[in-house]
């Protein structure tokens, strides 16, 4: 069913995540050719500028776009069944793609934008759809589902930018009484920890805030946690599975941008000696949070597992996790049997599955 299809990956953005989003594709084309289908890399400038073909391929290989202003687009109309281009006569050519690859982390990519203009193109994607894209970048609203579904979340306070602005004070001593210190200030839709701190007094509390206002409306104040960070990969549509466990053993204070991307310190342990037991719920956990919150295609599901109590907790959820070749996400799907091309196959295929259920639903009066 995927032989053969063309595949178009699209990747790069206007997020701080742009390089690690080079990196994806990379890996992502190469093993699409080798599942036997065509890949077709759609790179996204800094600028916003959509490039296809040598322009596209240039970007892939780390070099610079070699010029500027888009030579391609996706335009919300589904007679298109692909990309457009812009014609000598002034009007669009069909680029046709049987499927997209969505590889932007973050904004504008990661957080249903672009799944919305898919779903306006009628175009089959991999991954999931707007309303779980939105949720898993929201972190204040996946936590709320995930806490009213009963699933174990950290103690949080939610701050509002202009609940802060208008009563700094008063937020702060909010947050001493209702939290205390240390704690973890962040933005409810940051990514690669860009505006997380830590914030042991409230001095360290009103600096964090300002400075994690600055990435989001909305800010969340978070217990510290004394934490083993695991990670878990989960894959499907209605009856996903979930992989072992990973490990990520930063040698900084927590795992901060710079653990994350500037140096290459961090330990990954592929699978996390954690007990039978811790396993077991780690795995029931991921699924029930993957489903709780409509997802599709892939996630990755992160847990601290406190050192003091034993217990897991869910942190966070990403729809778009890193797809390097050195990444958690691929990593351990390869621990489990299932190799890159393979599980670069299963996603078109669950893309298409999707796609095609949802035409299932009614859009008409009866
Ligand atoms: N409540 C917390 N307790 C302990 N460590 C935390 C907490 N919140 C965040 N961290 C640390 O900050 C990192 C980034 O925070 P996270 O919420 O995962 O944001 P991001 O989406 O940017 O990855 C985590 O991987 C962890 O190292
Ligand atoms: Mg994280």
């Amino acid at each position: 069913m995927r032989t053969g299809k063309r595949v178009a990956v699209v990747f790069g953005g206007r997020s701080v995540e742009h390089e690690i989003s080079l990196r994806s594709a990379h890996t992502v084309v190469q093993a699409l050719s080798q599942a036997g289908c065509q890949p077709l890399p759609v790179a996204v400038t800094r600028e916003g500028h959509w490039l296809s073909g040598s322009s596209a391929q240039a970007l892939l290989k780390g070099g610079k776009s070699p010029e500027s202003g888009s030579n391609m687009s996706l335009l919300p109309d589904p007679r298109f069944r692909g990309l457009a281009i812009p014609a000598p006569d002034g009007g669009w050519d069909t680029l046709p793609v049987d499927v997209v690859f969505p590889l932007i982390h973050g904004i504008g990519g990661e957080d249903g934008t672009l799944q919305g203009l898919l779903e306006l193109a009628d175009l089959p994607y991999v991954g999931s759809d707007v309303m779980a894209s939105a949720l898993g970048m929201n972190k204040r609203l996946h936590r709320r589902l995930w806490r009213s579904a009963g699933l174990p979340v950290l103690k949080t306070v939610e701050i509002h930018r202009e609940q802060w602005e208008q009563d700094a004070d008063g937020q702060t001593r909010r947050i001493l009484e209702e939290i205390g210190v240390p704690c973890f200030i962040k933005p409810s839709g940051s990514g690669s920890s860009v505006g997380v701190g830590l914030a042991h007094s409230s001095e360290e509390i009103a600096a964090r805030m300002q400075e994690a206002v600055r990435y989001d409306e909305y800010v969340l104040a978070d217990r510290a946690v004394d934490a083993r960070e695991l990670e878990c990969a989960v894959l499907g549509n209605r009856k996903p599975r979930a992989t072992t466990l990973g490990e990520i053993i930063p040698q900084r204070e927590f795992y901060d941008y710079r653990a994350k991307y500037l140096e290459d310190t961090t330990r990954l342990v592929i699978p996390a000696e954690v007990d039978e037991a811790c396993l077991k719920t780690a795995r029931h956990l991921a699924v029930e949070a993957y489903l709780c919150l409509g997802c599709s295609g892939l996630a990755r599901v992160d847990f601290f597992l406190d050192k003091l109590t034993g217990e897991l907790i869910l942190n966070e959820i990403n729809t778009i996790p890193g797809f390097t070749s050195i990444s958690m996400y691929p990593l351990l799907w390869a621990h489990e049997g299932v190799e890159l091309p393979e599980l670069v196959g299963q996603l078109v295929e669950l893309a298409l599955q999707r796609h095609a259920d949802a035409r299932r639903i009614c859009r008409s009066l009866p």
